[in-house]
């Protein structure tokens, strides 16, 4: 029988990096892949009193580990995973833990789990976020699964994770997919995040004219006040790097096409099912469609017509008024994500606990921030607080920003320099606050075309009115 503590299938970098994190945490390290060339890079570029021990073949790998065996995938997500899976049902035995690390699609999660568990075994859907430095050093980890699975694996899993504010940023936060439906949204509100930033550079890029060097100043300072998170401070540092080949900032050399691997998709393409409005998400994952149709756009600019992008703002006033739109923006798609998760939870008895889902986002992913340690606050206040903004801080918050927030909004529009995202978390929240919307007038076109009948405000029941008959 074998003795290592935990085998890794899939040494990408994630899976190399979580392998060496996992070893540095005292375990002993099963690891495989697929092809064998790059199990023996791997092993030759680590030095030889490091616990980890390679396997060239599956039946090699699982006979290294011990019992009850804990098997980490970490492979591309979809047929890669079911083939692998496939291939260790056999080889394995009731009370085994088989997790799946790869940004898996939750309904692949929920079918995966449903035929491991259906064998006896423990089956984990696990998002793991932070990218390649965060896999090594410590990433956050958003577990989905059984308790009695996850109990075999928390100390585990707990030590290797970043330490947040509140503790080790590792959870099991609900049954089945629940971990990989929590890493889903994570990437949305990743998304949107990065587009507003990307919008904040192009409004002071060319709405100010300002440097690479100025707008990096301008991040840096947002860094240290209420903005302070991951993704404000790699933006600073991508604006302060220059190009080795010496034409100026490299960000001004990269071709202007977003590319993605689907999350964000996934996570409005749930959001419509769901009918939640998570809708700057979704203006995120379709800005970056947009970005993609590059000779479109270029062929446009000649033929559409729009004003100087030059912002008719002052440049102190600009910034004040972009720090504020940021802010609120940040906030609006944070509470369109956890609005999102709640009504997952509902639809799909996760039972989420939206305060551990912000103290497990607190730190090591991608979309850490200063922020969360409020919003955890607050749905450790209220478990089933409808949206982020109705609670304080960020209702004042809010109330304060707001006036600069519409005024930087207007003045990008005004000088036809695109902000989906900024301009979507507004319209958003003025909808939301919005008691009386002009959804009237829609439910009368739907009965005037299609007899799809009304309500009326005054009385209860189902109306319908003959409109052509109306002179
Ligand atoms: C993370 C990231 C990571 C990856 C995504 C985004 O949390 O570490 O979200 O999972 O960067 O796959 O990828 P795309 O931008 O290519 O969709």
């Amino acid at each position: 029988m074998g003795s290592m503590d935990i085998g890794v299938i899939g040494l990408a970098v994630m899976g190399q990096n979580l392998a060496l994190n996992i070893e540095s945490r005292g375990y002993t390290v099963a690891v495989y892949n697929r092809t064998e060339a790059r199990t023996r890079a791997f092993i030759e570029s680590q030095s030889k009193s490091k616990a980890i021990e390679a396997a060239y073949d599956i039946e090699s790998f699982v006979a290294l580990l011990s019992r009850p065996r804990k098997v980490l995938l970490m492979v591309k997500s979809g047929a890669a995973t079911d083939a692998l899976i496939e291939a260790l049902l056999p080889l394995l035995e009731p009370g085994d833990i088989l997790m799946d690390g790869g940004n898996a699609h939750y309904s692949d999660t929920d079918r995966r789990y449903a035929a491991a568990e259906r064998l006896g075994l423990h089956y984990l859907g696990i998002g793991i976020s932070g990218g390649e430095t965060g896999a090594l050093l410590g990433p956050a980890i958003m577990v989905g699964g059984s308790l009695s699975g996850y109990e075999q694996v928390a100390p585990l899993l707990e030590s290797l994770a970043a330490v947040g504010p509140h503790g080790s940023c590792c959870a099991l936060l609900g049954p089945r997919s629940a971990g990989h439906y929590v890493k889903m949204i994570h990437n949305g509100i990743e998304y949107a995040l990065m587009q507003a930033l990307c919008e904040a550079y192009d409004l002071m890029h060319r709405g100010l004219e300002m440097s690479a060097d100025e707008m990096a100043d301008v991040f840096g300072r947002w860094n240290d006040a209420e903005l302070e998170s991951y993704l404000v401070a790699i933006t600073e540092k991508i604006l302060r790097q220059q190009d080795p080949e010496g034409t100026g900032p490299l960000v001004e050399m990269i071709l202007d096409t977003a590319a993605q691997k689907g999350t964000g998709k996934w996570s409005s393409q749930s959001a419509l099912d769901l009918g939640t409005p998570s809708a700057s998400i979704a203006a995120a994952v379709f800005a970056r469609i947009t970005s993609s149709l590059k000779a479109e756009r270029s062929a446009a600019e000649m033929l559409l017509a729009g004003p100087h992008p030059r912002l008719s703002m002052r440049r102190d006033e600009a910034l004040d008024a972009l720090f504020s739109t940021l802010l609120l923006a940040f906030l609006t798609v944070y509470g369109q994500g956890f609005r999102q998760l709640q009504d997952a939870s509902q639809d799909r008895a996760y039972a989420l606990d939206l305060s551990e889902v912000a103290r497990v986002w607190m730190a090591g992913c991608i979309i850490r921030a200063r922020l969360l340690v409020p919003m955890g606050k607050a749905f450790a206040r209220q478990p089933d607080l409808a949206y982020l903004l109705l609670a304080e801080p960020f209702q004042s918050l809010w109330n304060k920003h707001q006036a600069s927030f519409r005024s930087m909004v207007a003045c990008a529009h005004e000088a036809g320099i695109p902000v989906p995202a900024m301009s979507s978390a507004l319209n958003f929240v003025d909808t939301y606050r919005t008691a009386r919307l002009p959804a009237n007038l829609l439910q009368a076109q739907r009965d005037y075309f299609g007899a799809h009948t009304y309500q009326r405000i005054d009385r209860d029941g189902i109306e319908h009115t003959n409109w052509e008959q109306v002179r």
